[in-house]
């Protein structure tokens, strides 16, 4: 440490602060999130792929990325000013996406477009940077997937969504694991 000053040691001493990698999201109810995970398991059998855990599946309202954790209260609020009226979720289609291999379940929903308009628009009012493309709903069930045309749905599948989820990923060896750390109700 001889002819280092105190200020140079600090500054070698500063461990990052912490971050997180959060995103906002709808979860489906376990029966619902029982049928599109079957759906990707007999998708999987044509595409290959990875299929995601039953418990993970979700459709991702605003994707904020890693922030740090300090940070996150600031997230709480803006979440917590956002009056939206719970609605039903029709997912009625599979989609596929060639250039990142996902297989994904989506359907036109203008009151999830809404929600997840009103929860950007509010998040970047507040300073918090978010993804600049358009917005596409969609519940990833399969992962470097390889499918030759789109598969169909056999039936669409439906449910209440009465809130949303503020979410922290990990990213480990076997996948990311999600983690819920905020929820607030849709009233209305
Ligand atoms: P994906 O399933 O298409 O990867 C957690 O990663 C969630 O945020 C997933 O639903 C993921 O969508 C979504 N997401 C949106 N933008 C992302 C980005 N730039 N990086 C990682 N995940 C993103």
């Amino acid at each position: 440490m001889r002819g280092t000053n105190l200020t140079e040691r600090r500054r070698r001493n500063q461990t990052p602060a912490p971050h997180s990698r959060v995103f906002f999201a709808v979860w489906p109810d376990d029966a619902s999130a029982r049928t599109l995970h079957d759906v990707a398991r007999v998708t999987s059998k044509t595409c290959g792929g990875r299929v995601m855990r039953q418990d993970s599946l979700h459709l991702t309202l605003a994707f904020v990325g890693d922030i740090p954790v300090t940070e996150v209260t600031g997230l709480a609020r803006v979440a917590g000013d956002v009056l939206a009226p719970p609605f039903h979720l029709v997912l009625d289609r599979l989609g596929y996406w060639r250039h990142n291999r996902i297989l994904w379940a989506g359907g036109e929903s203008a009151p999830l477009a809404v929600l997840a308009e009103m929860l950007g628009t509010s998040l970047r009012s507040a300073g918090f940077r978010l993804d600049d493309r358009p917005y596409v709903a969609h519940m990833t069930l399969l992962r470097d997937a390889t499918c030759a045309g789109v598969p169909v749905l056999p039936n669409p599948v439906v449910w209440p969504v009465t809130e949303f989820l503020l979410v922290q990923s990990r990213l480990t060896p076997a996948g990311a694991r999600y983690e819920a750390i905020g929820r607030w109700p849709l009233l209305g």
